[in-house]
């Protein structure tokens, strides 16, 4: 009998006023981590560093949005309309090639995993080949002088990609010119291979793959 069995049997007959069935698991080891955990890591600290007043998202990660609303007040902004009843969150359902907020407005503009997305028609956005620079210059606009620009997006050592219409690949000299004008605060890059953060050197050169980059830029 293994250890699993002995276990199950002395279960049963002492079942502690559970109705006990089997369901086998094992999740034992390390703790399993991916790239998302990269991500929502850097922008947390990024943003425990600078500790807005207030942030406006574009499409970041639901459950890292609903844990950082625990303490900041958010304005989330996605293409697909959502329900939300958490106080601290304002919900504008639109296109982020446009938005209709001032010039100005936020300390923090959190983007995870969306520029690459925007125009491609994934999301039921409208297609527009240049959406993602639009976008990328409404976060800009919005933006507070001395505010922080943190986004994450797919990268490889490879001409830039479409993979229509899943996503877009970017090369790190047209992420560099997204952000002109901006000053680079802090940035990492994410390696599949290695499940870990890495040199620019170490990313992917697969044309139709990808790793993910990671950045906080200040407004000057
Ligand atoms: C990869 S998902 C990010 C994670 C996702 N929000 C979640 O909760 O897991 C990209 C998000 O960007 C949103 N999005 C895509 N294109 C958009 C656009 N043009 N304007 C606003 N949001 C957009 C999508 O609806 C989607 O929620």
């Amino acid at each position: 009998m293994n250890e699993y069995d002995e276990a199950y049997s002395s279960l049963l007959n002492e079942s502690k006023g559970f109705y006990v069935f089997q369901e086998t698991r094992s999740d034992s080891g390390d703790h399993p981590a991916n790239f998302l955990d990269f991500e929502c890591q850097f922008a947390a600290e990024q943003i425990n560093a600078f500790e807005p007043k207030n942030i406006l998202d574009i499409g970041s990660y639901r459950h890292f949005l609903l844990g950082l609303m625990a303490h900041y007040q958010v304005t989330t902004i996605d293409v697909r309309d959502r329900k939300s009843s958490v106080k601290n969150e304002k919900v504008i359902t639109c296109d982020a090639i446009s938005l209709d907020l001032p010039d100005n407005s936020f300390d923090t503009v959190l983007s995870m995993c969306t520029l690459e997305h925007i125009g491609l028609g994934r999301y039921g956005d409208r297609i527009d080949f240049d959406g993602d620079k639009k976008a990328i210059k409404e976060m800009i606009r919005v933006l507070k002088p001395d505010g922080r620009l943190i986004f994450t997006t797919t990268i490889h050592n490879a001409p830039p990609a479409i993979a229509f219409n899943a996503h877009r690949i970017y090369d790190y000299e047209m992420i560099k010119d997204y952000c002109s004008g901006l000053k680079c605060v802090a940035e990492e890059f994410y390696s599949h291979q290695a499940g870990n953060f890495c040199s620019i050197e170490q990313i992917t050169t697969d044309p139709k793959w990808w790793d993910v980059y990671c950045g906080c830029w200040r407004k000057v």
